[in-house]
């Protein structure tokens, strides 16, 4: 059997995506010069920084690719990292080389929604993690910003460890189960206290929309830290075509939480898309009954008050807390659990109910 030609095999390799910046690995270059002699190929990949944590996934990708090739015997793949000149290439292809303020400004095609609510600990950041998650099984793309900076949880609850990486000056998300995501965790020492404050709260906010490569996601879902205040302002100037969607439960004092949320929306001057209720019921696991565990029905009133839809109810249930805890939200975790099936409907009861961006997705 006759060698493959040098041409044939980029050509192939044309096909093979960063699983991290979903690009040709040719178009980033990444691929060096490749040699090929008889049934022997040899790819040099350039990763965009030493220790690239998806070093083993490339490579399966490019022997993939290659194994079957009529004519190849052997693929190496050999592994050195890019200039800061290529880096700095690679960089401003990515973003069209273009300083864009903010990714999210007026005009953008991404939705983008901010999970908030009027008290701490209702289950905002379970919702959102979930929620993404829901909606990227609808195959959305789908961002995730943990906008809580000081008491983050979101890369527990989706069971990333690994810290982010940078191509030249900007941070690339990390993904998992189908979301991509920015956090603070990704940046820091696990447990170690962020002390940030005011303007530098600020800086990190905006740091997390600008210099972070979120390729224009068909949703973006905001974890906001409890209560509301300077993160919310910060993300209004960021992400100034936001929407909100306030967590409650059904205990909760409606008329004070929505005093709270419409205040913190008004304040920004975004509004409020809808309200999810948190931990509503309990379905009992032997018999399938249903106990209203709380009577309230804090969200229903809560929607009353702020004239907004109540966009689902989420029944309390020990999945729930485990999966988070397991680093797998339980719509992907458990799909048929009464929580799961509550979340995905909710999630399209969310996106049904948002403002669609004005530049409509070309
Ligand atoms: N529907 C549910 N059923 C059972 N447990 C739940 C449910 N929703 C959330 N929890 C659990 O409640 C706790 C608080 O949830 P979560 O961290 O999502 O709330 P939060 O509003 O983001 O909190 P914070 O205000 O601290 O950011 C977590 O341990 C979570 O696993
Ligand atoms: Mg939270």
């Amino acid at each position: 059997m006759s060698a493959p030609t040098r041409e044939a095999v980029v050509e192939l390799l044309r096909a093979v995506h960063d699983p991290e910046l979903h690009r040709s690995i040719v178009d980033l270059g990444m691929v060096g010069e490749v040699e090929v002699r008889g049934g022997h190929v040899t790819v040099p990949i350039r990763l965009t920084i030493a220790g690239c944590p998806l070093k083993a996934e490339i490579q399966r990708r490019v022997t993939d690719a290659l194994g079957g090739m009529p004519g190849v015997e052997i693929v190496q793949v050999t592994m050195d990292t890019m200039t800061d000149e290529e880096r700095r290439a690679l960089r401003s292809g990515l973003t069209g080389g273009d300083d864009r303020p903010s990714p999210f400004a007026a005009g953008s095609r991404t939705t983008v929604i901010g999970i908030a609510s009027g008290k701490g600990g209702v289950g905002k950041s379970s919702i959102t993690a979930n929620l993404a998650v829901a909606l990227a099984r609808t195959g959305a793309t789908v961002g995730l910003l943990d906008a809580d900076v000081y008491g983050y949880s979101i890369p527990r609850m989706m069971g990333v460890t690994r810290p982010a990486v940078a191509v030249d000056d900007l941070m690339m998300p990390i993904e998992a189960h189908g979301v991509r995501m920015m956090s603070i965790g990704f940046l820091t020492e696990e447990d170690s206290p962020v002390i940030w404050r005011g303007p530098m709260l600020h800086k990190a906010l905006t740091s997390f929309v600008t210099e972070v490569w979120w390729d224009d996601p068909d949703y973006l879902l905001v974890d906001l830290p409890p209560g509301t205040g300077d993160v919310a302002l910060s993300l209004a100037q960021l992400l100034p075509t936001a929407s909100f969607v306030i967590v409650t439960t059904p205990q909760l004092a409606a008329q004070r939480v929505a005093r709270r949320a419409a205040a913190m929306a008004a304040r920004v001057n975004l509004p409020v898309a809808g309200v999810i209720e948190n931990m509503s019921y309990f379905v009992a696991p032997d018999t399938g009954t249903r106990y209203e565990v709380f009577s309230g029905g804090g969200g229903q009133l809560l929607a009353s008050e702020l004239g907004v839809p109540l966009l689902g109810r989420i029944p309390l249930e020990p999945a729930v807390a485990e999966a988070g805890d397991g680093g797998l939200p339980v719509v992907a975790a458990d799909p048929a659990s009464p929580a799961a099936v509550a979340l995905l409907e909710t999630a399209r009861a969310v996106a049904a109910a948002v403002p669609r961006p004005v530049a409509a997705p070309s």
